[in-house]
């Protein structure tokens, strides 16, 4: 069975995704809450955002290689992450997603791991 690394063409596949999910959230309304909690540039967690989804995904563990962890409980604690922003973080994934037109395949087997990961962030109600 492929990976979602495979699905989605790779690390330039994947690249796309977290360029694309930044972008979302800095366009749409609804975002605007969590969009204002990151920095004002964004090609830092881009990068950061694409080494980690490429080991997630299957692909090469960069993000571990490069920070020696794969725990991102540490770096949110200092968000206020309540099930409001959770949401609004995985709309805008799913948004992503359909912008680079992955595939539904793709899009439903990322679906529940996502929301998974996500509550794991959740620090608040
Ligand atoms: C599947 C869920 C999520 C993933 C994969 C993810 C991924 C990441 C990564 C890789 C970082 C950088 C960590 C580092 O500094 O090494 C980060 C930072 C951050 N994340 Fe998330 N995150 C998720 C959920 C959320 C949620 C639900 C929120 C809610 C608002 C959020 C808000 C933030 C903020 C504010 C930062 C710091 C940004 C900055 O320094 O500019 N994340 N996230």
């Amino acid at each position: 069975m492929s990976t979602p690394y495979e699905l989605l063409g790779g690390e330039s596949g994947v690249r796309r995704l977290a360029d694309e999910f930044y972008k979302v959230m800095a366009e749409r309304k609804e975002a605007q809450k969590i969009r204002k909690m990151h920095s004002e540039n964004l090609s830092p967690i881009k990068e950061k955002l694409f080494m980690f989804l490429s080991g997630w995904m299957g692909g090469p563990d960069l993000y571990l290689m490069k920070h020696g962890t794969i725990c991102l409980s540490s770096p949110h604690a200092a968000y206020k992450i309540g099930s409001d922003e959770r949401d609004q973080w995985l709309a805008c994934m799913d948004q992503a997603l359909l912008n680079i037109e992955a595939s539904e395949e793709v899009r439903e087997m990322l679906k529940e791991p996502m929301f998974q990961l996500a509550d794991v962030m959740r620090n608040a109600d």
